[in-house]
Parts: structure tokens; sequence; C-alpha cells
């Protein structure tokens, strides 16, 4: 007897519970969604008509419970109003990096309250482009650059950026000068930050996102965080401000780290699971308007 749509993402939702993947009920749902080519709304009103079991799903289901994570098979992440494309080789945006954009554009817009048209905003490590863009396209106004050195990664984000107007700079973010790229009123990052010897746990994380976009470069996972602060101090205006997520884990290391570079103003923000996310800090100087 042919299977309906509904009974399709019934075993799917059944087969990627047993599998342990943390949100069987949408990822059934959006894989079938995938295979039809819809929306996760369209594709719901359909299984309650008794559509038939679309082609192919079955095949998807099997993917993701084997872990492969569900941004790598339907080819894009949401982030912010964006979609965005992704794959092998590419950091996946994930939803509390949300939180850094809304805070960049925050500090834009009393820039731009101040009387700067323009205001520089640079990204350090920007993988997919998922701040940059997002930033760029919800403040037309900021002028924007985003930083990434790996090659995998670069494939994904040259995609994403075509046709945006944020300027790319293929470089380490360690070697990024006044004299490369300019001078900047905001520095965000999400730097690779977990401690070396922390392997993630979720197979979707510890096996398919890259290690170079993961880890921080020692037992505290500080390295990276703190070359992005260093990096910051040489290239933002004075009284322009640094973004950076980091561990619940990394809060007073965090906070450490920029006094010792002597950031002012500094503030931990929580994120929409109300944990302790990221934390923002300003250079000492006039700042916007000043
Ligand atoms: C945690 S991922 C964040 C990606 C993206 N910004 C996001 O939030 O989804 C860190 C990114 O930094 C890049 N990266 C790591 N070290 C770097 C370095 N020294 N210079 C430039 N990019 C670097 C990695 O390749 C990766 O794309």
């Amino acid at each position: 007897m042919a299977t309906t749509l509904a009974q399709a993402i019934a075993w799917g939702r059944s087969r990627l519970l047993r599998a342990g993947v943390a949100s069987p009920d949408v990822d059934a749902v959006l894989l079938a969604a995938h295979t039809l080519g819809l929306g996760r709304g369209d594709t719901e009103a359909r299984a309650i008509l008794g559509a038939p079991e679309p082609h192919g799903y079955r095949d998807l289901v099997e993917r993701r419970a084997r872990r492969e994570p569900l941004q790598h098979i339907t080819g894009t992440a949401p982030f912010r109003k964006l979609e965005l494309a992704v794959g092998p080789g590419v950091f996946v945006p994930r939803p509390e990096t949300e939180l850094l954009v809304q805070l960049t554009l925050d500090l834009v817009r009393v820039w731009r309250g101040a009387g700067e048209t323009h205001p520089g905003v640079i990204d350090l490590g920007t993988g997919s482009g998922a701040i940059a863009l997002a930033v760029a396209s919800e403040d037309p106004a900021s002028r924007v650059t985003a930083v990434e050195r790996e090659p995998a990664a670069l494939e994904w984000t040259r995609r994403n950026l075509a046709g945006s107007r944020v300027r790319l700079l293929e470089s380490d973010y360690r070697d990024v000068t006044v004299e490369s790229a300019g001078r900047f009123c905001v520095v965000v990052t999400n730097p690779p930050y977990v401690p070396d010897g922390e392997i993630p746990e979720d197979p979707e994380v510890r096996d398919y996102d890259p290690p170079t976009a993961l880890y921080g470069g020692d037992e505290t996972g500080m390295t990276f965080p703190c070359a992005a602060m260093d990096t910051a101090v040489r290239i933002l205006r004075p009284g322009g401000s640094f973004v950076m997520e980091h561990a619940e884990s990394q809060v007073a290391a965090v906070a450490r780290a920029l006094e010792d570079r002597g950031f002012r103003d500094i503030h931990t923000h929580h994120d929409l699971t109300d944990r302790p996310r990221a934390t923002t800090a300003t250079l000492p100087g006039p700042g916007p308007g000043g």
C-alpha cells in the first residue's frame, strides 16, 4: 500500500529519535519540505490533506540518522533574515550567533546617530559570511568587511557574498592592519574558542564542522579569541567597540583579557536561552560623535 506524506513524516520522526537527533520532529518535516521544494507550513498542510510520500525522502532521513547535519543535507542554513549556502568545509551558523548581529547593529546605530554616515564594521573569521551579510543587509548604510583564511570555508564565503556590498579580505585575521583594511567603528567576531581537549559530543559538530572553526588554540580555548582582541586594538577607531561570542565558561577570562588590552565598558550578554555567550567592550577615546 502506498504511504502518505503524514505516515512518512511519522516514520522519519521515530527514525531520527532513535538515532539520537536532538530535534526529530522539526527535522523530519524539514527534510520532507526539502524533498518537495516547499516551506514547512505548506508541507504540513499537504500532510494533513493526505498527499503521498515524496520520492527520495527516506534516503534523506537515513543520512540525517547517520548524524549528517540537516543544513548539509538541505544545503542551506537560516540566519537572521538570510538563507546561507553551507556544506562541507564551512562552519554552520548557529542561532546564538544572531545575538552578535543585534549587538553590532545597535552599536552601528549609535555611530550613525552621532553623524557617522557609513560606520565601518569588520567580521573576523566570517565563515559562511553570516554575521557580515546580516549586518550589511539589515543596516545598508554600514560598510562591512569580512575576513576569512581557510580555503575550504572561502568557497562558501565567496558564494554567499557574491553580489553583496560586503568586502572580502582573504587573510589570516591576525595579520589584518589599518594599512590592509582601514579603521573600524565595530570589530565583531565568532572566533574558534573551544578548548583544545574538549571534543564536542554531537557528531554533527565533531565530525562535520571544520576543526579550524572550532578549536581555540590551547587548553583554555583563548588563543584565537585573544588574537582577535589584539587585531581589534590595532584597527578600531578611538571609542570603537569589540563584540565577541565565547563559551559560558570563558566569561571571566574574556573580561580579563579585554581589560589587559585597555578595553572599557565590558559587558556580558545573554542569548535566547539565557546563557552568557557574548561580550562587548569599548576602546578609550572620544567614540561616536567625538
Ligand atoms: C566559529 S567559526 C565562525 C564562522 C561565522 N562567523 C559564524 O559565526 O557562523 C570561526 C571562523 O573563523 C575562521 N578562522 C579561524 N582562524 C582564523 C584566522 N586566524 N584568520 C581568519 N579566519 C580564521 C574559521 O575558518 C571559521 O570560518
